[in-house]
């Protein structure tokens, strides 16, 4: 079979779902590799170091035509739709829950997708969760973001000229990027702080030297399936009390959650942004759900009160190299898993197939879609 590697031309996308070593290893796998010219360039890949690699490079039309399954990493747009047919299959992050139309426009064409955001979470799929190694990089790519835009260093410092107090770093959300961002923090020399609803991720934060700061209320049975849940409002209000301190003296803040399929929960409204320091930074790493802090605008620097507050999501991409590097062997992992001589397998009975494969030959196979 062929894969293709599709340039993305998502706005600010610096990735490329497939890097020149990965594709060597699927050719000696027994697949043909295509990619479309010029797709690795922002994420420092030629051309020319694909086709040392055994790739073919080709146009985007040439790409579409020979390739039985097209790889990227953000969702199929209106362009790519009108290229793809019924011998196609798609590997993407489809977000199939929130882009229900793309998902009946590709089964309306026969075509077969699977999406890497609907990874299980089980061990054994761990190799091949595209969420959590970018998020490892969003997270360690937010402190060093926060601490460009911060007045103020990190470590203590001793100088003739003086003594500098470390810098005082809360996280909230210990998922894959606050743990990443704890660990950056603490490298860094910074006093770090962290909570999460998930209570099990305690002894995380705190074996990478954060001290945690535990909520006491109502978490709702938070981490069923590994994944948060919506918080009761009593816990809100808890955890207001519990972290307004550390807030209100941090010099920066990452927030980093989320609730799958959800609007992230905002845990600091604008009068806690009132009551914070001059001066302090806060990094919103979940400013394309909503935000956690309530001033939040995806890919904007709000300044409020001297506080500023930086919504993105652009931290994997600022690191596309690593970033497409880790992406592509999640690929390489989860193809393997598929397949059998370079031929797919369609085991429904695994619990990774089944969770991933939205659309089988025009037929949507996901539950929920319907319903969005
Ligand atoms: P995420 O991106 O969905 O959420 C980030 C964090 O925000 C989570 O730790 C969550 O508990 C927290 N959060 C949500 N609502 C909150 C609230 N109201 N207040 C405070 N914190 C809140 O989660 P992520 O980072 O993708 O992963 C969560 C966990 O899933 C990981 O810690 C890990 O244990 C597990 N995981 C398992 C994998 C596997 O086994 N294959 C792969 C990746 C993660």
């Amino acid at each position: 079979m062929k894969i293709g590697i599709l340039k993305d031309h998502k706005k600010g996308e610096r990735r490329v779902a497939i890097s020149p070593k990965i594709s060597k290893q699927l050719i000696s796998k027994g697949f043909e590799v295509l990619v479309e010219k010029d797709a690795g360039l922002n994420a420092s890949f030629k051309n020319s170091d694909y086709e040392e690699n055994g790739v073919t490079v080709e146009s985007r039309a040439v790409v579409f035509k020979d390739a039985d399954i097209l790889i990227k990493i953000n969702p199929f747009d209106e362009e790519d739709l009108k290229l793809i047919d019924n011998h196609h299959i798609l590997i993407s992050q489809l977000y199939h829950k929130s882009n229900t139309k793309l998902i009946h426009d590709i089964a309306e064409k026969g075509a077969t997708a699977f999406s890497l955001d609907a990874m299980p979470r089980i061990s054994r799929a761990q190799e091949m969760d595209v969420l959590s190694s970018q998020s490892n990089l969003a997270g360690y790519k937010a402190v060093i973001l926060g601490a460009y835009e911060m007045t103020k260093i990190f470590p203590l410092m001793m100088t003739a000229a003086g003594t500098i107090t470390p810098s005082r770093v809360l996280i909230f959300g210990v998922g894959v990027a606050g743990l990443q961002a704890i660990a950056t923090a603490k490298r860094l020399g910074a006093i770090v702080e962290a909570t999460d609803i998930r209570l099990e991720t305690k002894e995380q934060a705190e074996s990478l030297g954060a001290k945690f700061i535990t909520v006491d209320g109502d978490t709702g049975d938070a981490s069923e399936d590994g994944y948060a849940k919506v918080a009761s409002e009593e816990y809100k209000q808890k955890q207001k009390e519990a972290v307004n301190k550390s807030l209100f003296e941090a010099d920066l803040v990452i927030t980093t959650a989320m609730v799958p399929g959800r609007k992230s929960p905002v845990l600091i409204t604008e009068d806690q942004v009132k009551q914070m320091k001059n001066g302090a930074v806060i990094v919103d790493l979940a400013a394309a759900q909503g935000g956690n802090c309530s001033l939040s605008k995806l890919n904007k620097t709000v300044i409020e009160n001297g506080v500023k507050i930086i919504g993105t999501t652009i931290a994997p991409e600022s690191v596309s190299t690593n970033a497409s590097d880790l992406f592509a062997k999640n690929i390489y992992n989860f193809i393997s898993h598929l397949t059998e001589e370079a031929q797919f397998k369609w085991d429904f009975e695994d619990e990774i197939t089944f969770g991933t494969c939205i659309v089988k030959e025009g037929i949507i196979k996901q539950n929920g879609i319907e319903n969005g």
